[in-house]
């Protein structure tokens, strides 16, 4: 079922809401007629909750200096040892059919 809607002024664009002028009515002020859904896409924050406070939570790493020949980093923001991989990943990709891993660094050999 359409919708109508009243527009005061000039200037308004609908035409990526998916709404018609329509001057069915005759005289007076624009009508317009939906003619499609409106999708509202909102984004979300992918960080839940690991350092809030801090404006960008950025990491830098030495890779010459890595404890390990091998250093798996979080990229799934779920980690409770951020920014080390503890597998929360694979709970998260379960849960949400998601699919991501971590950033494996090696450290050169020597
Ligand atoms: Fe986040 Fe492994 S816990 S990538």
């Amino acid at each position: 079922m359409a919708s109508m809607v009243s527009v005061v002024g000039a200037g308004f664009s609908c035409g990526g809401l998916g709404l018609k002028p329509s001057r069915a009515g005759g005289a007076g002020p624009t009508q317009w007629r939906q003619t499609s859904a409106v999708v509202v896409v909102r984004a979300e924050a992918i960080n839940p909750e690991i350092r809030k406070t801090e404006e960008k939570v950025v990491d830098s790493v030495v890779v010459s200096e890595l404890s390990k020949p091998l250093t798996a980093y979080c990229r799934c923001w779920r980690s409770g040892t951020f920014p080390l991989c503890d597998g929360s990943h694979v709970k998260h990709n379960k849960a949400t059919g998601d699919n991501v891993g971590p950033l494996l660094l090696k450290k050169p050999k020597e």
